[in-house]
């Protein structure tokens, strides 16, 4: 990996490559990490890679989760390592410890970071204190994780994925940005549609453009499925939104809930999961033969291995 996020150095060694969003990773290291994923899923062996034996991981979650958790879990134990999690309100941080004094802690303890954040600021400021990878596992602005096993999705239901068409429904949240990015990196043609007021913002359409192609935008759902081998949604509402009747009138009265009408024929059905049946989603179209949304949560274990593979393979040091 040449182009991630650059943290401390001990003047000795190559820098430290953290994950913090999917342009962290250029269009060759993504292509080979989605490659080595994929022979990971392929096989229902554990892999036979043992990058972590002997190598521990934490897990700093400040927000609830049960599929980043688990295939993170999962995927270290796969490698040979171990992990340690640290759930909301475990650590002292709750009790006012800078985070900075708690990312050289945990450095000097484990050999990488994954963290799940309510504020990206936080995942910028473990990567600077942190001498080891800090992996982003959900922030507010981004879910490059998710995108990893997005975009596995994505090629196994088209086949390849330059030339692939997906369309985003709904909010231009986290998962929607790093999803963009992915798209553009991998060549995917994208289009989002979203609530004028709820859009992807500017920069994201930027670092978008500079990847590769920035999605089309639109504001009405069925211009976008049309013609898509994947229709993915997410939540209305997240955590950090207060906002939440106004948020669901402004969706649903939009006609963003993805029902078998709107969701053409031959298209795959994806979601990041959880799903809120009769809101983004009808249940009929989660338990239906066109949705790949089991798959697509499975994807992030074979996604998250090969990625911890490849982090600390970078991070030899240790
Ligand atoms: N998709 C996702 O991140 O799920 P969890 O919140 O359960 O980890």
């Amino acid at each position: 990996m040449t182009a991630a996020t650059e943290g401390q150095d001990d003047g000795d060694d190559a820098p430290v490559r953290h994950l913090l969003d999917v342009d962290d990773l250029d269009a060759d290291e993504l292509t080979a990490l989605l490659d080595a994923a994929a022979a990971f899923g392929r096989s229902r062996d554990p892999p036979p890679s043992r990058a972590l034996v002997g190598r521990s991981v934490v897990l700093l979650f400040e927000q609830p989760s049960t599929r980043t958790r688990v295939s993170f879990e999962r995927a270290v134990t796969d490698l040979g390592g171990d992990t340690v999690f640290m759930g909301p309100g475990e650590t002292q941080l709750s009790r006012g410890e800078p985070l900075r004094d708690t990312a050289r802690c945990l450095a000097g303890y484990t050999d990488a970071i994954v963290a799940r954040v309510e504020d990206h600021e936080s995942l910028t400021e473990l990567a600077t204190y942190a001498d080891v990878p800090v992996v982003n596992a959900l922030s507010d602005r981004a879910h490059p994780c998710q995108t990893l096993a997005d975009l596995l999705t994505v090629r196994e239901v088209a086949g390849d994925l330059d030339g692939a068409t997906a369309a985003w429904v709904g909010d231009g949240n986290n998962v929607a940005r790093s999803f963009a990015l992915g798209c553009a990196a991998t060549g995917v043609d994208l289009t989002v549609a979203t609530p004028p007021e709820h859009g992807l913002d500017d920069a994201t359409l930027d670092r978008a453009a500079a990847l590769g192609d920035a999605p089309t935008v639109t504001h009405d759902p069925e211009t976008a499925v049309a013609g898509a081998d994947v229709v993915y949604t997410d939540a209305w509402v997240s955590m950090n939104h207060s906002d939440r009747a106004e948020r669901l009138a402004t969706f649903e009265t939009g006609g963003f809930q993805v029902d078998a009408s709107l969701l053409p024929a031959d298209a795959a059905f994806m979601h990041c999961l959880p799903a809120h049946r009769g809101a983004e989603v009808t249940d009929a179209v989660v338990e239906s033969d066109r949705s790949v949304v089991w798959r697509q949560a499975e994807n992030r274990r074979h996604a998250q291995t090969a990625l911890l593979e490849r982090l600390l393979a970078a991070d030899a040091r240790r």
